[in-house]
């Protein structure tokens, strides 16, 4: 009796000491913590999107940078990915946080699952709306596309969805194909209505086409669910999207030869695969601007047949990068027009960058769209 007493204090004694051994406390259910919906424009009229391209994380701590300088390399590791995270959310207080893939850099990853909770820890914490979408390296670890997506739509405050739950429509390509509606400010008119519409989709990974390697696309089956989707909201002039997605779409390089603004350092590592995406956006007419990630070296906006294409500019510190180039992160803002009484539809979008440094330099600021 005293015996198991005594084994039973001892077992209470050793899951004491151990506990703070554990990287997680012990597993007691707990359900996920959800952003307060629907996300709605502030009574100040502005709605704020952060995105965030490229974090690349891997195993936190002992991670280390890529292309940071020498003198730099030895302090550096993903820590700086997530600093950088926590710092641009302090600066910028957004509405919601868009994490446009290679989220985790898989083949860096031990656990797919450790890593992307620690990539995303820093929106965890703000409690600010997040939502994130896949690139090509997200599943190079130990979870499948699949796997990941649904994973995101699990971690506290994600708004990510793995696929449109509604429909006829049988299948979706790809994983993390939804949408998200932001409604009028409170006090107005459009207090019930979706003012603003947030498209991500999926573009994979790699596909090998005619036997020649190249990377993923948005498929036929992504582009009409686009298309039934606008469809359901037209008629209301006052419909505003945005689209975010992680692989440009070919005619992005033909920006080289037109105006853009930004750096534009590297080649578009697009698919060669055109499924007519460009035309699809056209036509719906909703899409006022893409926002990509993938080409690091990239953080320019440029604009095809109406549309604005615009990368957000390498993020992570894991990520192949160029020292001495800072990372840095793209900001998105919607402006309501502004009524007789009250807040109405969005009237403009426009978008600026910040650089990871000391002051958080603000650049590139530009107005991407506005109602005439
Ligand atoms: C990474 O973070 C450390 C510690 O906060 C800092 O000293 C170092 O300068 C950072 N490195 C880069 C490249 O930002
Ligand atoms: C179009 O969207 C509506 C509403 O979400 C859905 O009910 C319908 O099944 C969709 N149609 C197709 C063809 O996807
Ligand atoms: C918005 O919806 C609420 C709840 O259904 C309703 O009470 C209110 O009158 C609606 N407001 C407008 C402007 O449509």
């Amino acid at each position: 009796m005293w015996c198991s007493i005594f084994s039973f204090l001892l077992l209470i004694l050793l899951l004491f000491l151990f506990r703070p051994l554990a990287e997680f406390p012990a597993a007691v259910p707990r359900v996920k913590r959800s952003a307060v919906l629907p996300l709605r424009f502030r009574h100040d009229g502005t709605f704020k999107i952060l995105q965030v391209a490229d974090m690349h994380y891997g195993n936190g701590a002992v991670t280390r940078c890529r292309d940071v300088p020498p003198a730099e390399a030895a302090r550096c590791s993903d820590l700086n990915t997530t600093r950088f995270l926590a710092r641009m959310i302090l600066a910028e207080e957004p509405d919601l946080i868009a994490f446009t893939g290679d989220n985790i850099f898989g083949a860096s990853a031990t656990d797919a699952a450790e890593s992307l909770f620690k990539a995303f820890i820093p929106a965890m914490q703000s409690k600010i709306p997040w939502a994130a979408i896949l690139g090509n390296h997200d599943q190079e670890s130990t979870m499948s596309r699949e796997e990941l997506m649904s994973f995101m739509s699990l971690i506290d405050y994600s708004v990510s969805q793995v696929n449109p739950s509604n429909g006829d429509l049988k299948r979706i390509d790809g994983f993390g194909n939804y949408n998200i509606m932001v409604k009028g400010a409170f006090g107005s008119e459009l207090v019930n209505t979706s003012v603003l519409k947030l498209y991500f989709l999926d573009t994979g990974d790699r596909e090998v086409v005619n036997g020649v390697r190249t990377y993923g696309y948005i498929k036929e089956s992504q582009l009409a669910w686009l298309r039934n989707n606008s469809q359901l909201l037209r008629g209301s002039s006052e419909q505003v999207a945005l689209a975010f997605f992680h692989i440009p779409i070919p005619e992005v390089r033909d920006l080289w030869y037109k105006e853009y603004r930004g750096q534009y350092q590297e080649a578009v590592a697009c698919s060669s695969v055109n499924t007519g995406v460009l035309k699809t956006l056209v036509s719906m007419g909703d899409v006022k601007a893409v926002f990509m990630g993938h080409d690091h070296l990239n953080d320019f906006c440029g604009e095809i047949d109406g549309i604005w294409f615009c990368y957000g500019g390498g993020f992570g510190y894991h990520a192949y990068g160029r020292a001495g180039w800072p990372r840095r992160a793209r900001v998105i803002l919607a402006n309501l027009k502004k009524g007789k009484k009250a807040w109405m539809g969005v009237e403009s979008i426009s978008t600026w960058k910040r650089l990871d440094n000391e002051e958080l330099t603000k650049i590139d600021e530009q107005v991407l769209w506005s109602r005439e």
